[in-house]
């Protein structure tokens, strides 16, 4: 299948990408590639298997789409305090863009689409376990710009009677290794920070809820969603994670510091967390039958050992969201007010 991966160089999608050409699919992924050359050595490997566009979701030309069988949007601006930065901006890239994208897909006889939305839509939830059809609370632009896109997805698949076989996936809270690394997600950046400083500090209270799902199990999902029969997915919401990956914060915390000795867990002075939700994952084991395969320790383990083994480092700025996105304002910023043709410190002589 030719799959378009809007996002394709991010966390999740530098880990999906190359699932997907391993799995034998041709793959043009669509992205601002702003952390960088995450897919390199998928490059290397895949050649013409797969393209790199890059471009902006909200005016990227609707060629780009021309042969594509299936597409995932996994693109935006991926966290809270990132959305809050600039809303009109957020709302233009994460809603605006998010639309735009399916539209154009079915415009151009994209079969089937996957849209990742995110547990955070529940926001304060309503007690534990809550499904797919639970009421959802969103406490933040980001999650409200999730359920604005899922509800416009599910609605393109009903007014096109099943022809634009749509769903919306809603991720747990990612964690584990990917080659645009996230230090912005509670079990990386925990292990992160008892690794750097044996400290972690809890924000929020800790008792909220929060489920956890491993990124190869979230690549595994999307390519579940992509190849499974039409019946089972058009118009759904699937909640995609483990039931048993529920965890409240402090005892992550507890966890983090039972892995790497020595480590002390502080309560950060912060007002309670207003996100906390326990989900339930049955729809996705009974529908799809999908299962995840990475336990919350696993990834533990496997964060430490690439931080140990100097893999990864703890300090690159592009592996923290909201610091990339503030850096690239600034250098949007420097550029327009001191560039002279085009150039900050160089001159065409030096
Ligand atoms: N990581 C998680 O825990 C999690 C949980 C739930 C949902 N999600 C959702 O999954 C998706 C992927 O998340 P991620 O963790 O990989 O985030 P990410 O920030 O690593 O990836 C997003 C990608 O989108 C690209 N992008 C940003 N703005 C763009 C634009 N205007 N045009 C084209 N590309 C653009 C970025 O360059 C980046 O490569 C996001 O929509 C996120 O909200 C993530």
């Amino acid at each position: 299948m030719h799959v378009l991966v809007a996002g394709g160089a991010g966390y999740i999608g530098s880990v999906l990408t190359p699932m997907l050409l391993k799995e034998g699919h041709s793959v043009t992924v669509l992205d601002r590639f702003y952390f960088g050359p995450t897919l390199s050595v998928a490059e290397r490997e895949y050649g013409t298997k797969l393209r790199l566009v890059k471009g902006y979701i909200r005016s990227f030309s609707p060629s780009v789409l021309s042969g594509v069988e299936a597409v995932i949007d996994v693109s935006g601006i991926s966290n809270d305090p990132a959305c809050d930065l600039e809303a009109d901006l957020t709302k233009s890239v994460n809603i605006d863009g998010g639309k735009r994208l399916a539209v154009l897909a079915r415009e151009a006889g994209v079969r089937r689409y996957v849209y990742s939305s995110s547990c955070s839509v529940y926001g304060h939830g309503e007690g534990l376990g809550l499904v797919e059809t639970s009421n959802r609370h969103p406490v933040s632009l980001y999650a409200r710009a999730k359920v604005e896109v899922e509800d416009f997805v599910k609605k393109l698949a009903i007014d096109s009677r099943g022809e634009f076989e749509s769903c919306a996936v809603r991720l747990a809270t990612v964690f584990g290794l990917s080659p645009r690394m996230r230090f912005d997600l509670a079990i990386n950046v925990m292990t992160k920070n008892a690794y750097v400083g044996r400290r972690i500090m809890v924000d929020g209270g800790g008792r909220q809820w929060r489920p956890f799902v491993h990124v190869q199990d979230v690549a595994r999902a999307f390519i579940a969603a992509i190849t499974a029969p039409s019946e089972k997915v058009t118009g759904e919401v699937f909640n995609v994670g483990s039931d048993g990956s529920n965890v409240q914060i402090l005892n992550l915390a507890f966890r983090v510091r039972d892995a790497i000795p020595g480590t002390e867990v502080v309560h950060a002075l912060t007002d309670p967390d207003l996100r906390d939700y326990n989900v339930n994952f049955e729809k996705i084991r009974r529908v799809l039958g999908y299962e995840t395969t990475v336990t919350i320790d696993d990834g533990i383990r496997e964060v430490l050992a690439a931080l140990h083994d100097g893999r990864l480092d703890p300090d690159e700025r592009r592996w923290y969201t909201l610091r990339q996105y503030l850096f690239l304002r600034e250098a949007e910023r420097a550029l327009s007010e001191l560039a002279v043709d085009g150039r900050l410190l160089s001159s065409p002589l030096s």
